[in-house]
């Protein structure tokens, strides 16, 4: 009877003896959870601080290059003058001048400037070439005056150019375009770029009067560097 008590235990004993392995397996398990939940817990906060950190880093940068920026150097015109335009022969001794300021308008950026030339187109025709200003190197917030005269050999005009200046001039206005190029590096502290070709395009409107238009006075000229 025992024994079959046994036995009939054994049966009963026997099913959850399937039991002990299950269980062995599932502490085993639980053990892995838990390493595993801390590897994961760990990696999460390492994934979180390495986040943060290239988050205030990328703000950091951002900030910096708000206030290091370099603006390209702002030109305006403030005069353009062809003296003699009402005259029919006066293509004999033409004359252009100009007057334009370049500014560095950044805040802590110093400009290298190479040597800077100006042309005046007519018509998209260059008319006329001279160099302004050898290099140079401009500080952080000032303005440099560059003004010269066109003429002789820096100014090709002959008698039918003038006649279409002339032609134009009964309609009111000439219409020219000035354009200065050069090449710019900025300085920042140290640190100073590479070589940046520069051009500013100025359009610019003559009365009849050969003065500069009010239109066009100290407008500000379109400048690029690539
Ligand atoms: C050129 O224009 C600027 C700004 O209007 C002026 O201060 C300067 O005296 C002018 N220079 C010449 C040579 O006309």
């Amino acid at each position: 009877m025992y024994g079959y008590n046994r036995q009939d235990q054994l049966p009963v004993r026997s099913a959850p003896a399937s039991r002990p392995i299950k269980r062995h397996h599932t502490a085993r398990y639980y053990a892995h959870r838990v390493r595993e939940s801390l590897t994961t817990r760990l990696s999460k906060i390492i994934c979180t601080i390495f986040l943060g950190l290239v988050l205030i880093m990328g703000l950091v940068a951002f900030i910096l290059w708000l206030g290091l920026r370099p603006h390209r150097p702002r030109i305006h015109i403030h005069d353009f003058s062809l003296p003699g335009l009402g005259q029919e022969t006066g293509f004999e001794n033409a004359q252009i001048a100009f007057n334009v300021t370049v500014r560095n308008s950044n805040q802590n950026i110093g400009i290298y400037y190479g040597d800077m030339d100006g042309s005046v187109y007519y018509k998209d025709q260059k008319i006329g070439s001279t160099p302004l200003h050898p290099q140079f190197y401009q500080e952080p917030k000032s303005t440099i005056v560059m003004a010269t005269v066109l003429s002789g050999a820096t100014l090709t005009v002959n008698s039918q150019r003038w006649r279409e200046f002339m032609n134009d001039r009964t309609k009111g206005t000439v219409i020219f375009r000035l354009q200065l190029t050069s090449t710019i590096r900025f300085k920042i502290y140290t640190w100073v770029s590479r070589h940046h070709p520069m051009h500013a395009d100025c359009d610019v409107s003559v009365g009849p009067n050969g003065l500069i238009l009010q239109t066009s006075k100290d407008h500000r000229c379109l400048a690029y560097f690539f």
